[in-house]
């Protein structure tokens, strides 16, 4: 595995990216909708550094990928729609590589009648994803290569590195 990203810039990021997030909703009714399980280690920073009052957050669970490739096929848990009427969403993704996983769902959420839908992604696979999605708040660009660490798994592996990595072999 080669070092992509570190921890410390890592952190960096993530305040600059609460800080943006922060000028965007403050004073305003926001749900952070964390996708699990990939999401779960950014969320987890970038709530915490996110001083906000009326802030609520939810998690969906959603899955797209076998091994390294997209199934093509995504799967997504049922949500309970009545929570996110009235709100600002915020859609906490770790990354979005062809954007089948968020265009999907987008398109649930839409249903339960949000007042906005946005997205924050700490990684986006800009040459795959080609403008199908846009992505409001990015934590950075990553190469069309595979990806772990900082909550981003290989069959379940390596979401508890607080680095992030590519793996050797791509
Ligand atoms: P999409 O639907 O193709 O945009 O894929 C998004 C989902 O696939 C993300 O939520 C990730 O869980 C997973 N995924 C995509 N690329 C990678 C990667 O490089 N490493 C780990 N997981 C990935
Ligand atoms: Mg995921």
């Amino acid at each position: 595995m080669k070092e992509f990203i570190d921890e410390k810039r890592i952190k960096q990021r993530v305040s600059e990216l609460a800080r943006e997030i922060y000028a965007a909703y403050q004073g305003m009714p926001l749900t952070c909708v964390v996708i699990l399980k990939g999401g779960f280690v950014f969320a987890s920073d970038l709530i915490r550094a996110l001083d906000m009052h009326d802030m609520e957050v939810e998690f969906v669970r959603i899955s797209s990928y076998k091994g390294r490739e997209s199934s093509g096929s995504v799967e997504i848990l049922p949500v309970d729609a009545d929570k996110f009427k009235n709100r600002h969403i915020l859609i906490i993704e770790d990354i979005v590589d062809t954007g089948l996983t968020m265009a999907s769902f987008i398109n649930i959420l839409k249903k339960s009648d949000p007042v906005s839908i946005k997205i924050c992604a700490f990684l986006e696979k800009r040459q795959i994803n080609n403008g199908r999605i846009k992505v409001n708040f990015l934590g950075f660009e990553a190469p069309s290569k595979f990806i772990v660490g900082y909550g981003l798994d290989y069959d379940e592996k390596y979401r508890n590195l607080p680095s992030l990595y590519v793996l050797e072999s791509d």
